[in-house]
């Protein structure tokens, strides 16, 4: 594996913003509404402190952890994105070998530009997770569940935050460069070709079950036995009926605030959540996540793993496969660094006591 030319993901983010048609990286970039969320989202980390162990042996530090049964290198991973393809022509394929060359998971998107089978074969030895959207046909979103089954996708993420499908700014409607691209995980023989077109929204509305409430969850329990993980949980009662349900994960996240403006940091909603799962699954977290240091501190609240949305995309669009790759590196290493520098040889050494909210020496 080469070295990461860049020593902050902020590196990858401005070549990223060079190297894109505007209109793209408008697409990739905007919040909903005021962007107070996606703010807060990076804002609240830096509201956690450290709180180092020092003089241990930390001599061989080890990243690794099991994620849904799956073991990672790192507890970190991709979070399911749309339109790969308008960051690089390979779009998800490139994606789904950074991913699986950094020994990581990637949630592979039903906005994804290439087929489950295309971007399984193209990182065979990949960990892949399929967030899957249920149609109003149940027979068809049976199809794709068995679709990704066969191509070796080990678990479904239902995406909860969207009871609406549509715009959420005005940017989605404007990316002229979406062209020609497909969503062959989402649509059917029937779908109008241009993606762009208001006949394409009408198919999607017509065809896609919205809103989806926890019946859906239920049917999914019992129509497969892959694992299942619901992302764009925030509340404790949520997370509590979830768990009620038998899902295998909960993802706390605010679609890296494109969804309800003025919902809080995902980081500041996870301990709760923590909380009222109680072990009884698995808990992740996304939104914000930049340095190693954002993961340690999202670990020590208890999250399983972290999940990182944009930065990937900037990584697919400054170089491919490898930017992805180069991401997920960096980040590997500011993880195994922090680690070090807060006394923890593994992953499970990562405890709540070394993270402090800055309200404790603000008193
Ligand atoms: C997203 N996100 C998203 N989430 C999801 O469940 N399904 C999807 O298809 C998409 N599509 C999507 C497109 C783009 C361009 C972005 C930026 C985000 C949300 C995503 O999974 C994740 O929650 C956030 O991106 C995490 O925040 P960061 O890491 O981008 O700050």
């Amino acid at each position: 594996a080469s070295r990461a030319p860049f020593s902050r993901l902020e590196d990858f983010e401005s070549l990223a913003e060079k190297r894109l048609p505007s209109d793209v990286w408008e697409y990739y970039s905007f919040p909903s509404c005021s962007g107070f969320t996606l703010q807060e989202n990076k804002r609240a980390f830096q509201r956690y402190r450290l709180l180092p162990r020092v003089l241990r042996d930390v001599s061989g530090v080890d990243t690794a952890a099991t994620v849904l049964g799956s073991r990672l290198d790192m507890p970190v991973a991709i979070s399911p994105t749309a339109h790969h393809s308008l960051a690089h022509p390979d779009g998800e394929k490139a994606t789904a070998k950074g991913a699986a060359s950094a020994n990581t998971a990637f949630v592979v998107s039903s906005f994804a530009n290439y087929s489950l089978e295309d971007i399984a074969q193209s990182a065979p030895q990949g960990v892949r997770w399929f967030y899957l959207i249920p149609q109003n046909d149940p027979a068809r979103t049976e199809e794709l569940l068995r679709r990704a089954e066969s191509a070796g996708y080990t678990a479904i993420w239902l995406t909860v935050d969207l009871p609406r499908f549509g715009f959420q700014n005005r940017r989605d409607s404007r990316i002229e460069s979406a062209e020609g691209k497909r969503f062959p995980n989402l649509t059917f023989d029937n779908a109008p070709s241009d993606v762009r077109s208001s006949e394409f929204s009408a198919y999607l509305n017509d065809s896609v079950k919205q809103p989806i409430t926890w019946d859906d969850v239920v049917w999914l329990r019992k129509n497969t036995q892959l694992k299942i993980v619901l992302k764009g949980i925030l509340s404790a009662e949520d997370a509590k009926e979830a768990v009620k349900v038998g899902v295998d994960g909960i993802c706390v996240s605010n679609h890296g605030g494109r969804q309800l403006d003025g919902v809080p940091a995902s980081i500041d909603a996870l301990p709760d959540v923590v909380r009222a799962v109680a072990g009884k699954a698995e808990v992740y977290v996304d939104g914000g996540v930049r340095s190693g240091a954002d993961v340690l501190k999202a670990l020590a609240l208890g999250a399983r793993c972290v999940f990182v949305g944009r930065p990937v995309l900037w990584g697919l669009a400054c170089d491919g496969a490898e930017g992805v790759h180069q991401v997920l590196q960096l980040l590997k290493e500011q993880l195994n660094l922090a680690m070090a520098q807060a006394g923890c040889s593994r992953v499970s050494d990562i405890k709540p006591s070394l993270v402090v909210h800055e309200s404790y020496y603000l008193r």
